[in-house]
């Protein structure tokens, strides 16, 4: 229902009882709910299952080729090539000018990493791998981080560390809470192992934009409080965890890639999540993950 301090429904941007309600009351119509833009429609929802499955079904193919030797443009050509193979598209190519079909970000890199044909993947490093795909006008968005070979213990911490505060995260969200659990749950976790959590670049709404109205803070906010969950709504949680500081600064040269300020490692894991009537849904697991049960998969590679 349309309460009278309400908007009207017919768009004048009056009050609704400065509006339509009289007339409204004498012709007994009914004004239509007005539509929450954050909450999908079951149409709509269908079609984020469809994205974030094909997208989880990329992540389980493209993780056989994540391996020390390989550069890093190798595997951007396997996702552009998977992508368009099934028919449909990679979203970050030619994203507000992003170059590349995924952001593949190599050890102090927290985000954004370009792929290219002269960076190989070597024994020692942690290398996230960010795909998002657009499947018939509906986007999924995840990434994962890939140990390979024998790293040193504190990478190790980090990467497992960061998978945990991701599980804990998208365990805690669902209708009736508020988004700051989001932030409640993953700064305790980070906290206590001594890690930090970046706050220049977050989780986001997601549907038939790449970066949608709702940003998912993953460090103890008041801004998130703000916001109640209910069912249909769809976004990312995506906690980037630095080893040291939680400062960022962006390369000059490039203009995308995200480096820690002090150089220390970053580590990072994204599913795309529907809020669902009892909980929540996770819409980018991959074809092992669903089989599994395990929601957050550390890829140790040798
Ligand atoms: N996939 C990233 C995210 O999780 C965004 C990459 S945008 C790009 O939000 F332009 F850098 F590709
Ligand atoms: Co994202
Ligand atoms: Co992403």
């Amino acid at each position: 229902m349309v309460g009278r301090n309400d908007l009207c429904w017919c768009g004048s941007g009056k009050k609704y009882k400065r509006c339509h309600i009289t007339q409204d009351q004498t012709t007994g119509f009914i004004p239509p709910k007005p539509r929450n833009p954050l909450i999908k429609t079951a149409e709509e929802i269908e079609q984020m299952r469809r994205a974030g499955a094909f997208n989880g079904q990329l992540m389980e193919y493209i993780r056989d080729y994540v391996k020390p030797g390989v550069s890093t443009e190798s595997i951007n050509k396997r996702v552009h090539e998977y992508t368009l193979d099934h028919g449909h598209i990679p979203a970050t190519l030619n994203y507000h000018g992003f170059p590349k079909s995924c952001c593949i970000s190599r050890n102090s890199v927290v985000c954004h990493g370009i792929p290219r044909i002269d960076e190989f993947l070597a024994e020692g490093d942690i290398v996230n791998v960010d795909l998002t795909t657009i499947v018939d006008g509906f986007f999924g968005d995840q990434s994962e981080t890939f140990i390979l070979g024998q790293v040193s213990p504190a990478a190790m911490q980090l990467v497992e560390v960061t998978a945990i505060a991701t599980e804990a995260a998208i365990k805690a969200v669902g209708p009736g809470k508020r988004l700051s659990i989001v932030g409640d749950t993953v700064d305790p976790i980070i906290k206590a192992a001594g890690f930090s959590v970046v706050r220049s670049y977050t989780g986001h709404g997601i549907g038939r934009q790449f970066h949608e109205n709702i940003t998912v803070l993953h460090h103890k906010n008041r801004e998130n409080h703000e916001i109640l969950l209910e069912p249909g709504m769809t976004f990312t949680i995506e906690p980037m965890i630095n080893a040291g500081s939680f400062g960022v600064v962006t390369d000059k040269n490039d203009g995308w890639t995200v480096w820690t300020r002090d150089k220390s490692l970053s580590a990072q894991f994204e599913h795309t999540i529907l809020i669902t009537e009892t909980g929540r849904e996770i819409l980018t697991l991959t074809p092992s993950q669903r089989k599994s049960g395990q929601i957050i998969t550390v890829n140790y590679i040798r």
